[in-house]
């Protein structure tokens, strides 16, 4: 029980009783002992609610007071922070939270998607209340990111944040890779095992992960959260040929998040990329997540483990519970809000060496023209690799050196004006990692 001298319980008022939240009301009850001895008082629950009260969730909840409507749970008197495990950019999530803050409330959630539209405006509302706003289980499920950024590393300048953080995707790519299937099969696959968002787009079109990308850019370099400004590419477009020629390369391929602050502005991409099979994101099998933090004194850091699920976002959502139980009042993004500044966006992104899959009409001098065309647009080949092939065009593979987008698609252009491509080329970043 809490010290009869120290602060009394804090009480939570959780909203959603789905995955993430029956998990936190799962974590509560099994560890109520270790939550009290590690923060000094009693962490309880004292509403909760979600659309059916009478669903089944298997887990204990008659001893809570119930509340359908998001906002009066958030407003209860009786609640000191308010857990929101809802979900969605708009609606109960934002409203309630709004009202929570509003109210003085402290809130914990888990909603990226929330913060990456209206994380400015809800952080600055925090503050002016003196209330504070976390979201660990936001990014990358059970990865300490956020802490990872705005404590352990906050003695950096930060460089670089990249990531695989949307592991349905990491799954589908490295399931076509293990299994030899194509796109569709696997992404059926995906969905049967409901793994896929309501929206499969979220997933496969990199949103999902692109708000997340959009939330660690903003507290590694201090800048107001600019999802607008994240260049988003699904990876509907990745082919089986592609994995395996890449892989005969010396790559894989990841759905990548890049966050990078350079002399151009900043820079936000989550692409499919390619990496090093031999590097810690080439590594990177299933639904695992990745994260990969670059500062000037600390070099480079590697932060692996389970980005979504009960247990693993549970488990987020309680290390910003057991913060503020034990009175660590962070800013949302590491610092005051209105000290965040607005960044100028990257205008074209870093040079980077890219892959080339192209298709070529059998016929004498085809790969000449292509390679004169990549000469005039300044690029240069790395290595070059032809396929054996049956029918009457040849599928060529390229890596060239380090060149600009801009220049590679003055090259591509070139070549759709050859008449010697057949189909459309495939062009894909290769990230140094
Ligand atoms: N699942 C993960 O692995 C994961 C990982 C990281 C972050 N997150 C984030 O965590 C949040 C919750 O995700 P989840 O997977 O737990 O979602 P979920 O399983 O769909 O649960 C959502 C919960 O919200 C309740 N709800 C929906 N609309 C409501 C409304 N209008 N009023 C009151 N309650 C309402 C639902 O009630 P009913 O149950 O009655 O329908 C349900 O209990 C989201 O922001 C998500 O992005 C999830």
């Amino acid at each position: 029980m809490t010290n009869p001298t120290g602060p009394g319980p804090l009480r939570l008022g959780i909203a959603g009783l789905g995955t993430v939240g029956t998990g936190v009301v799962k974590i509560i009850q099994r560890q109520a002992a270790r939550l009290t001895a590690r923060t000094g008082r009693d962490i309880v629950i004292t509403a909760v609610g979600a659309r059916s009260r009478d669903k089944d969730r298997g887990v204990r909840l008659g001893e809570y007071e119930w509340e359908n409507d998001p906002v009066a749970l958030a407003t209860r008197d009786d609640v000191d922070v308010f857990v929101e495990l809802v979900g969605g950019d708009t609606g109960p999530a934002l409203e309630a939270t709004r009202a929570a803050l509003k109210a003085g409330k402290d809130v914990v959630t888990a909603n990226k998607a929330m913060l990456a539209h209206h994380g400015q405006e809800l952080a600055e509302l925090a503050e002016s209340k003196g209330s504070v706003l976390r979201f660990e289980a936001a990014v990358a499920g059970g990865i300490p990111v956020v802490k990872a950024l705005t404590e352990g590393l906050a003695g950096n300048e930060m460089s670089r944040v990249m990531g695989v953080m949307n592991g349905t995707c990491n799954y589908i790519l490295t399931r076509m890779e293990s299994g030899g299937i194509g796109y569709n099969a696997v992404f059926a696959e995906a969905a049967d095992l409901g793994y896929l968002e309501a929206d499969p787009n979220l997933d496969v079109g990199g949103i999902d992960a692109g708000h997340k990308l959009a939330l660690l850019a903003a507290i590694a370099f201090g800048t107001r959260v600019d999802f607008d400004n994240v260049t988003l590419e699904g990876i509907q477009r990745i082919s089986i040929d592609d994995i395996t020629q890449a892989a005969d390369m010396g790559y894989r391929i990841k759905l990548l998040g890049v966050a990078q602050m350079t002399a151009r502005g900043l820079e936000q991409r989550m692409t499919p990329c390619l990496v090093p099979t031999a590097s810690p994101l080439g590594q990177l099998e299933g639904g695992t997540n990745m994260v990969v933090l670059e500062g000037d004194s600390v070099g480079q850091t590697v932060l692996r483990g389970a980005g979504a699920g009960m247990g693993p976002t549970a488990s987020a959502v309680l290390s910003d519970v057991i913060d503020i139980a034990r009175g660590t009042r962070l800013s949302t993004f590491g610092q005051p809000a209105h000290t965040l500044t607005v960044a100028k966006p990257a205008n074209a992104p870093t040079p980077a060496p890219f892959y080339l899959r192209i298709r070529l009409q059998d016929k004498p001098g085809a790969l000449a023209k292509i390679a004169t065309v990549l000469g005039d647009a300044g690029i240069s080949i790395d290595r070059m690799r032809q396929y054996d092939h049956k029918d009457s065009s040849a599928p060529v593979l390229i890596v060239t050196h380090k060149t600009t987008r801009d220049a590679l698609d003055v090259a591509l252009a070139g070549m759709a004006g050859t008449g010697v491509l057949v189909g459309d080329p495939v062009a894909l970043r290769i990230e140094e990692v």
